[in-house]
């Protein structure tokens, strides 16, 4: 195995990366992929509850990158998604630093088919460390003008940094019917990716089920709109063709 290293960011806060990332990291893990989602947002963990490692980490992402334990020793099996390992971000701590994570991130490629670096809001210390990184990067961003604008902001940053155009790909978030359309903020799915300037890879649908589990850690039901969403998201991310569907 030799990984490939994704990063999901964002401009604005809240956009769902940590939740899109444990459904990108489950649903490529039910395809048999092995994924390390690896969480780099200081302070602000989420994904351990998401993925239902809450509790069960010992070491995080810090304790790795300052040297105190080997990387394998905060890898954490998510027990409600089969294939999918997670590094929990600290609870408190210092930067992340390009360096100590491209080193981590070399070190566990072997082992690994996908690895995704799910980033705090914005571009500081942990996009940066990310983007040093990752040779692609998916901006979660949500249909509201302010997501889109920032978003553009960091697509630009990205691609000028060096990331290769194609390989900056917008997934759209906590889209329903009523995001779009002559009344609302924006007016269609065209106007999301002319704005953000990226081609879009796929359209996560607001959904209740999604919160729910990430809120409870529980596992995502196989059926539920967003399940079906993110197996396409996946799908395409493995470069399949698969139709976009909105609303799903
Ligand atoms: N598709 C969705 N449908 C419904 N709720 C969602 C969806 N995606 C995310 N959420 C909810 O939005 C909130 C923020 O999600 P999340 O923590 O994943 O965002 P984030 O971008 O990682 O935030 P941060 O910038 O703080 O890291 C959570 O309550 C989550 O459950
Ligand atoms: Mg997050």
């Amino acid at each position: 195995m030799n990984a490939q290293i994704a990063m999901l960011c964002s401009g604005k806060g809240g956009t769902g990366k940590s939740t899109v990332a444990v459904l990108l990291g489950a649903q490529l893990a039910a395809r048999g992929q092995k994924v390390l989602l690896v969480e780099l947002d200081s302070g602000l963990r989420s994904v351990d509850i998401i993925a239902g490692v809450y509790g069960r980490t010992v070491y995080d992402i810090e304790d790795v990158l300052c040297g105190r334990c080997a990387g394998d020793k905060a890898v954490v099996e998510s027990p409600l998604y089969r294939g999918l390992s997670v590094i929990s971000a600290p609870y408190e701590g210092g930067d992340i630093q390009p360096a100590p994570l491209r080193a981590l991130c070399g070190v566990m490629r072997p082992y690994f088919d996908v690895i995704l670096l799910d980033t705090a809001a914005g571009m500081g210390a942990p996009f940066r460390a990310a983007a040093s990184a990752a040779q692609r990067a998916l901006l979660v961003l949500t249909p509201d003008p302010v997501a889109l604008r920032d978003g553009r902001i960091v697509a630009d940053r990205l691609i000028e940094g060096g990331m290769p155009q194609a390989e900056v790909r917008l997934v759209l978030n906590r889209a329903a019917r009523a995001c779009f359309g002559k009344n609302a903020p924006v007016a269609d799915l065209d106007e999301c990716i002319d704005t953000v300037g990226i081609q879009l890879l796929a359209v996560i649908p607001e959904s209740p089920a999604l919160r729910r589990a990430g809120a409870t850690g529980t596992p995502l039901p196989p059926a539920s709109g967003a399940a079906v969403a993110g197996k396409a998201l996946a799908a395409r991310f493995c470069g399949e063709r698969v139709a976009l569907k909105f609303p799903v």
